[in-house]
């Protein structure tokens, strides 16, 4: 039997000797951070697919991240962590759905949230991260943009591009949803000195009653970087973990105790560690023709993202 850290020291060997490079994404656990190459939000983790060396790639996250490396990087071998870890958002909305709409909305550039998957990319124009979609969506000729899946997002980043007619679908995250107006209520009223900093994935009426709105990179950034000593946190709540851990002279609160996704929370440690060991998780496979159309929008991103 191994204790965690003799698991980790085993994984770091076997990474190296199996020439693996492992990504993780900011919501896994803090286990999975100490082990990986890179940790980070969709953005980084885009970027960093692309400019990976290794052989192997272990995406620590859900399977629209590890599709997206497979994307970038069609000669590695890719592998999801654990074959499960799907994103219920990117599932919402498919080809026959979307093509109806466009059929609808002729002249519409369509903007694609990453978290979609593979299929949908193809007949979308560009993709966008939370950390990158108002940049983006500023940066498209087109004063029409219909906006998919996370309508949340999409009202987030129309209020900051007044200048484009951004159409929405009902779409959003299950976990980011689950915070309300009442849970600030009790938040604020709990820690009347902290500053409340949300995911733009959180109900409008949310983000509007925060002190800073960002990607989880942003979030994570802006607490390590402010002279506030405690915030209450609207993200995914492993954040708040890791925050305390990088910040342990600030005090970190959780906006609700309910804000946690399950698929992120799939992979564990001894999931890793099988993988490394090239026992375990699951190898992305794309057809030729997925990858190359759905490469063009990830590209885009890349691109006017920079
Ligand atoms: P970011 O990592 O871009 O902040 O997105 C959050 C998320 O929910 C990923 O699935
Ligand atoms: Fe999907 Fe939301 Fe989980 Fe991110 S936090 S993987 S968007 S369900």
């Amino acid at each position: 039997m191994f204790t965690t850290r003799e698991l980790q020291d085993e994984i770091i060997r076997l990474k190296k000797e199996n020439d693996v490079c492992i990504l993780a994404h900011a919501y896994q656990s803090h286990d999975i951070w100490e082990v990986a190459d890179y940790v980070g939000d969709s953005y980084g983790l885009s970027q960093q697919a692309a400019k990976a060396t290794q052989k192997t790639v272990l995406m620590c996250g859900v399977r629209f991240m590890a599709e997206t490396v497979k994307i970038l990087s069609p000669e590695k071998k890719v592998l999801l962590s654990n074959p499960n870890a799907g994103c219920p958002m990117a599932e919402q909305m498919d080809v026959e759905l979307i093509s109806q709409v466009k059929e609808m909305n002729p002249g519409y550039t369509v903007v694609a949230y990453i978290n979609t998957t593979s299929e949908l990319k193809t007949i979308c124009d560009v993709c966008v991260t939370s950390s990158s979609a108002v940049q983006i969506v500023k940066n498209i000729e087109n004063k029409n943009i219909l906006f998919i899946p996370d309508c949340n997002l999409g009202h987030w980043v129309a209020e900051q591009v007044p200048e484009k007619n951004i159409k929405l679908l009902q779409g959003g995250c299950p976990t980011h949803v689950r915070m309300s107006v009442k849970d600030v209520e009790a938040a604020r009223k709990a820690h009347p000195d902290a500053l409340l900093l949300v995911h733009p994935e959180c109900l409008p009426e949310v983000t509007a009653k925060a002190d800073y709105k960002g990607s989880t990179t942003g979030i994570m950034d802006y607490a390590k970087n402010s002279n506030a000593k405690e915030f209450i946190i609207g993200t995914e709540n492993s954040i708040v973990q890791h925050l305390q851990f990088a910040c342990p002279d600030k005090k970190f609160y959780p906006l609700s105790k309910d804000c946690v996704c399950h698929n992120m929370k799939l992979t564990t440690l001894g999931d890793v560690y099988d993988c490394v060991k090239g026992i375990g998780g699951e190898e992305i496979e794309l057809s030729d023709e997925i990858r190359e159309k759905a490469k063009r929008c990830i590209d885009t991103m890349l691109t006017l993202g920079q």
